[in-house]
């Protein structure tokens, strides 16, 4: 797992966003993972200043995206087809008929999960699944407890998560317990994975996905399984990990190699 310690969120921002414009430029029918949350936000606008500057076109990339919350359809104002195309999808020239949310107003969701593993599948899976992480090590919808073998399905949300995700609601506004989420299973198959977290109170989750055991407890520790997965962290949400600096080191190393290689 490589772990990159930057000083703040605009350069975690910027360290992400140029992962995902490489692979774009390497494979223009790249099949993306994306997410939603605060964290991506600067990354989403990133990727939208290169477009507008014409380094970047969307036009063959296909999406999907990790969770959506179920009982809301996806003009509402709170779904995350909605953040998505609000954050990104209409600044950019992707075919919308090619972003993949999962139906949040399904009338069959179990069917609507099956569908959604097969839908990736016949994309010829995920080339690049970009992650949040939650304060309870919760990747996609999969809190603490799901199996680190799950895929997508129905997923019932932590009074945690409930809670840190009320300020988007107004105050009387039902707020869904209930999302469709990719597995762990399902993000492990990504070929390559690339987790963002900045901020102090991530720090506990971060410290507990990078040396922490392999448990469901965290369910971010199933990265440690991962071939190619990058932790892109600002200096607070590192601030738990031991040996901060051999991480720093690695990176340097990293960086001389890639560019020896002129990659
Ligand atoms: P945040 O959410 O980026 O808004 O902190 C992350 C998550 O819950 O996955």
């Amino acid at each position: 797992m490589k772990v990159v310690i930057l000083e703040d969120a605009e350069a975690v921002a910027k360290y992400g966003a140029a992962i995902f414009v490489k692979q774009i430029q390497k494979k223009p029918s790249s099949v993306l993972g994306l997410a939603t949350g605060s964290t991506p936000v600067a990354l989403y606008n990133e990727l939208i200043k290169k477009y507008q500057s014409n380094q970047l076109s969307f036009s063959q990339v296909k999406s999907f995206n990790l969770d959506e919350y179920l009982g809301i359809s996806g003009d509402h104002p709170q779904s995350y087809r909605h953040f998505m195309n609000e954050k990104l999808f209409k600044h950019i020239d992707i075919n919308k008929k090619n972003t993949a949310v999962p139906s949040g107003d399904a009338k069959h969701p179990l069917d609507a999960c099956e569908e959604y593993e097969q839908m990736i599948k016949n994309s010829g899976g995920i080339d690049v699944q970009l992650l949040g992480i939650g304060r309870n090590g919760h990747i996609g919808f999969n809190e603490p407890s799901s199996s680190l073998g799950s895929r997508t399905r129905v997923k019932t949300l932590t009074q945690e998560t409930i809670d840190d995700n009320a300020r988007f609601f107004a105050e009387n506004e039902s707020q869904p317990h209930l999302s469709i989420t990719m597995g762990i299973g399902t993000i492990l198959e990504a070929k390559q994975v690339v987790l963002l977290a900045t901020g102090e109170n991530k720090a506990q989750a971060i410290v507990d996905t990078v040396q922490g055991y392999i448990t469901a407890q965290c369910p971010a520790s199933a990265l440690q399984f991962h071939a190619n997965a990058v932790i892109i962290i600002d200096e607070a949400a590192a601030s738990l990990l031991k040996n901060r600096e051999f991480f720093r080191h690695i990176e340097r190393e990293n960086q001389k190699l890639e560019k020896s290689l002129g990659l």
